[in-house]
C-alpha cells in the first residue's frame, strides 16, 4: 500500500491497468513477486490443486493432439503462468507413460515472477523443462500453449460511455491521502478507436478492455501460424458480453475491495471469451466453439478414468477423489464458470473435448 500511495502522491492518478500491474507484478511490492499464493494455506485454489486428474487428462489431450499431427519428432509445450509448478508436474507424470511422445517433448514455462520461478525450479526436476521470459524466445514447433488461469491475471482497462463521452477508470488518493479511490478521466482517442474496432462499445455500463491479453494473443497466434500447433485456455469467463465490471480481489479465500490491499491480494477479471474467439479467428486460427470446463473434462473421459482408478481405492480414497471431481465438474462449482477454448493452426483436424 505504501508504495502505491507514494506513486500516487507523485503521479496524482494512474489508469486501472497500471494499478493492477503494480499491485500484482511490481518487482518488489507486487503480489505475485513476493509470495506463494496457492493452496489451502494460501489465498486461492486452482484446478491442479483440486485434483491431479485435471493434469492427467490435459496430458492425454496433448498426446492425442500430437498423434493427430502425425507424431512430429519434436513437440514443444509452453505453459503460460505455471504457478507453483503443480500442473507441470502432473502433466510430466502422465507424459512419461507415452514413451514416443515423451522422447519428442520439450517444455517451456513462461513466468514473470522470480519468486514463483524459484518455487517451480524447486518443485520440478526434469531436464526437459526450461524457463522463458517472452513468447518471442520460442523458435521451433509445433507448439502447444497451455493457459490455466493465466489470462484472468493480466491487467485490464475499464471504460465507460456517459452520454457521448468515453471515460477511462483511474485510481487516485482520497483527500486525506491515506486511502485509494476510483476516478474517471476522458479516454484518449487511440483507446476509443481500439474499443470501437473490437466492437466492445456499450452504453452506460463498463467496457472491459483486456489490453495485455490482446498482446499475448497476437504473439501466440504468430508462433502458431509459423510453427504449427495451438492454444488451449481454461479460465474464469463468459461468452456473452456482460457490460459490467468483473474485477475482483481475493485474499485468504475471501473477496475484498480491489483498492483495499494492493500488493497483498490477488486481483483478477473474467475473460471475455467471445472477444478472444474473435481475435484468434482474425489472426487466421481455427477456433473451436467455447465450452465449459465440466463438459470438456467429461468429454475427454475424466469420469471413466476416475472409475478405473476407484477400483483399487479404499472407500475413503474414493470419497476424496469424487469429492474433488465434483468441485472440478459441478455446474455450481468450477464446471460452468470456467470456460475452455482451443485455437489451432488451420489444417490438421482436432477437436477432442469440444
Ligand atoms: C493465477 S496464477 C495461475 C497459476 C497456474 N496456472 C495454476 O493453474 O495453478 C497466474 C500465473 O501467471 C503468472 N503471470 C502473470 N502475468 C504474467 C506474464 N505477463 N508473463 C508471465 N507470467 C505471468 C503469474 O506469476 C502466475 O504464475
Amino acid at each position: 500500500m505504501k508504495k502505491i500511495i507514494k506513486i500516487l502522491k507523485e503521479k496524482k492518478s494512474i489508469p486501472l491497468d497500471k494499478f493492477i500491474d503494480i499491485s500484482l507484478y511490481d518487482k518488489k511490492f507486487g503480489y505475485y513477486m513476493k509470495k506463494n499464493p496457492f493452496g489451502k494455506d494460501g489465498d486461492f485454489i486452482t484446478s491442479p490443486f483440486v485434483s491431479g486428474l485435471f493434469g492427467e487428462m490435459l496430458a492425454i489431450w496433448c498426446v492425442a493432439y500430437w498423434e493427430q499431427m502425425q507424431k512430429p519428432k519434436k513437440i514443444l509445450l509452453v505453459e503460460l503462468g505455471p504457478g507453483d509448478g503443480t500442473l507441470c508436474n502432473d502433466l510430466l507424470k502422465t507424459f512419461k507413460q507415452f514413451k514416443n511422445f515423451y522422447n519428442s517433448l520439450e517444455i517451456n514455462l513462461l513466468e514473470i515472477s522470480d519468486k514463483l520461478k524459484n518455487i517451480q525450479k524447486n518443485n520440478i526436476s526434469n531436464k526437459k523443462v526450461r524457463w522463458i521470459k517472452k513468447i518471442n524466445q520460442i523458435n521451433y514447433g509445433p507448439v502447444i500453449f497451455l493457459a490455466n488461469e493465466f489470462f484472468d491475471s493480466l491487467p485490464v482497462k475499464q471504460i465507460y460511455k456517459r452520454k457521448k463521452i468515453f471515460l477511462e477508470k483511474y485510481v487516485t488518493l482520497t483527500n486525506n491521502k491515506e486511502k485509494l479511490k476510483f476516478l474517471h478521466k476522458k479516454a484518449n482517442r487511440y483507446l476509443i478507436k481500439n474499443i470501437k474496432n473490437l466492437n466492445l462499445i456499450s452504453t452506460g455500463n463498463t467496457i472491459e478492455y483486456p489490453i495485455e491479453a490482446i498482446k499475448f494473443l497476437g504473439s501466440i497466434s504468430k508462433k502458431i501460424n509459423k510453427f504449427d500447433g495451438g492454444l488451449l485456455i481454461f479460465d474464469y469467463g463468459y461468452k456473452i458480453k456482460k457490460n459490467k465490471s468483473t474485477l475482483q480481489s481475493v485474499k485468504r479465500h475471501k473477496y475484498l475491495d480491489v483498492l483495499l490491499k494492493p500488493g497483498n491480494s490477488d486481483i483478477t477479471s473474467h475473460v471475455n471469451f467471445k472477444l478472444f474467439h474473435k481475435i484468434l479467428s482474425k489472426n487466421k486460427l481455427d477456433v473451436k466453439k467455447i465450452t465449459e470446463q465440466g463438459e470438456f473434462l467429461k468429454k475427454i473421459g475424466i469420469l471413466e478414468r476416475a472409475n478405473i482408478l476407484s477400483k483399487k481405492m479404499t472407500f475413503k480414497e474414493k470419497a476424496n477423489m469424487y469429492f474433488r471431481l465434483k468441485r472440478l465438474l459441478d455446474i455450481s462449482q468450477m464446471g460452468n464458470i470456467f470456460k475452455v477454448m482451443f485455437a489451432k493452426k488451420k489444417g490438421v483436424n482436432f477437436s477432442l473435448g469440444f
